[in-house]
């Protein structure tokens, strides 16, 4: 079969070998905490600060863009991830609805999502950490916590939690699945905190001039300024419950758990960031804030709540691994997939039989993204990340209308409503946010895409279990 016409159907892909799945060990609450741990994060902590600085009053517009595409493509991910309940995510859904060659692009822009995900967490993480081993007396050299973009030889506080993190999930999902759900009730529970301080200061005067940068993205000095511009790094803020997906197959009951966890985290999140966003802007003129590395706690102390700021402070770095820990674990399931289709060397898919895990496939992904983190600057990393989730967003909402068309009957556990409404918002807004990001993030993200075709056609094309017709045609 030509390899641009590989495909397999979903009644295959749900009737996997039992030898080849991975154990399912989880239930809704897991993954409402899982989605929760990878949503919040790095992009309400800190990027509602640099959001603000790009969009004046009007990043609140900028949130709810964001979370408007991102709740169009949740909804398409929950249609197909419990039509599709295996760990690939987006790549195993355009796996069977586009065939392996799109399948290969999206699976390669998840790996750069998931991948440079990781890697930008911890680099944030090493910056509230190494000021929170500052106050304690413990001064590392500058060396030790900066790479050599910024004079030092490797950040070592974002490996050692990338590689804490990974033992972690080595250990086995249920273990994570847990230690995780406590992490998030202390990071929800201080955007709480904040909230309630924060309200308190409430001056509607702060909201004007509401628009000061203007709507569409437009570059003023070196930075591009406006709501879309905004709302492009506002984006990191919303996915992360995408990596819920990734855990279908490790899903106790997938009908019913998958909607609950990923629309479920959705909600839970969109309504916290809608409060923290309003309370934010009403307590401080935005400018005061916009430039601060740690924005929520910088709020608080200003207001005069020194403790309150500490605790937001610990929050982050206690709980910022969450997102690490999520990425990580959808990672590692994306890579197993990919490697059981034979499109990346089965070694790395092989799960360990005592644990149920890919053990292998997880100490790959700490060593890559430890040398990214460890030596690569945040911003850098960080923009691509949006680039490859936003590709993998438009496959997933194409799949679901593609599915409507060519298979119409095939009972459905979950509908997206509004199907020809909800997925082309979703396919139109991540484009428009794609365009709003800098060009230098566009450039790199093709690029790798580059890198990957390449990839494909000399390794996957050939190697590929549909290749050697393991698989029938769907
Ligand atoms: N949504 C995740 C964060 O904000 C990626 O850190």
């Amino acid at each position: 079969m030509a390899f641009w016409n590989r495909r397999t159907s979903i009644d295959v892909l749900n009737n996997i070998d039992e030898r080849h799945r991975l154990k399912r060990t989880l239930r809704w609450p897991h993954l409402v905490a899982l989605g929760v741990g990878a949503i919040v994060g790095t992009g309400i902590y800190t990027l509602i600060g640099i959001g603000a600085g790009r969009a004046g009053p009007a990043v609140i517009l900028s949130f709810v863009i964001a979370g408007v595409v991102c709740a169009c493509a949740a909804l398409c991910y929950a249609e197909l991830a419990t039509l599709m309940p295996a760990a690939g995510s987006a790549y195993t859904y355009t796996y069977a609805v586009g065939g392996e060659l799109l399948a290969w692009v999206v699976g390669w822009s998840l790996i750069l999502e998931y991948t440079v995900v990781c890697s930008a967490v911890a680099v944030g993480w090493s910056g509230y950490a190494v000021s929170f081993l500052d106050s304690v007396g413990l001064h590392l050299p500058h060396w030790l916590t900066a790479g050599p973009h910024a004079g030092g030889i490797v950040n070592l506080p974002a490996v050692v939690i990338l590689f804490a993190v990974a033992g972690l999930l080595m250990l086995g999902t249920r273990e994570s699945a847990t230690v995780n759900a406590f992490l998030v009730v202390f990071k929800v529970a201080a955007l709480i905190v904040f909230i309630a301080i924060a309200l308190k200061a409430f001056n509607a005067g702060h909201f004007s001039p509401f628009m000061p940068y203007g709507f569409e993205g437009h570059v003023e000095g070196i930075e591009k300024r406006g709501v879309m511009a905004a709302a492009a790094i506002i984006f990191f803020a919303f996915y992360g419950f995408d990596a819920v997906s990734t855990a279908a197959e490790e899903t106790i009951d997938p009908k019913r758990d998958l909607v609950r966890g990923i629309v479920g985290s959705m909600i839970v999140c969109t309504s916290l960031y809608m409060l923290v966003a309003v309370a934010a802007l009403g307590a401080l003129p935005y400018g005061e804030f916009a430039a601060s590395t740690d924005p929520l706690s910088y709020i608080l102390r200003t207001l005069g709540s020194p403790l309150a700021a500490t605790l937001i402070a610990t929050a982050a770095v206690i709980a910022l691994p969450t997102v690490i820990l999520a990425f990580m674990y959808g990672q590692s399931r994306i890579f197993f997939v990919m490697a059981r289709d034979g499109l990346l060397p089965k070694r790395l898919g092989s799960i360990n039989a005592r644990r149920g895990t890919p053990v292998a496939m997880i100490f790959v992904t700490a060593i890559v993204t430890s040398l990214i983190a460890g030596i690569f600057p945040l911003a850098e990393i960080a923009e691509l990340a949006n680039a490859g989730t936003l590709c993998a967003f438009v496959a997933v909402a194409a799949c679901v209308l593609a599915l409507r068309l060519r298979e119409p009957t095939r009972p459905r556990i979950f509908t997206t409503p509004w199907p020809w409404i909800v997925g082309p918002v979703a396919i139109v807004g991540c484009v428009y946010l794609f365009l709003n990001l800098p060009s230098a993030t566009q450039i790199r993200f093709f690029i790798w895409n580059a890198i990957g075709i390449v990839v494909y056609m000399l390794y996957g094309r050939v190697a590929s279990v549909l290749a050697k017709r393991v698989y029938q045609d769907g």
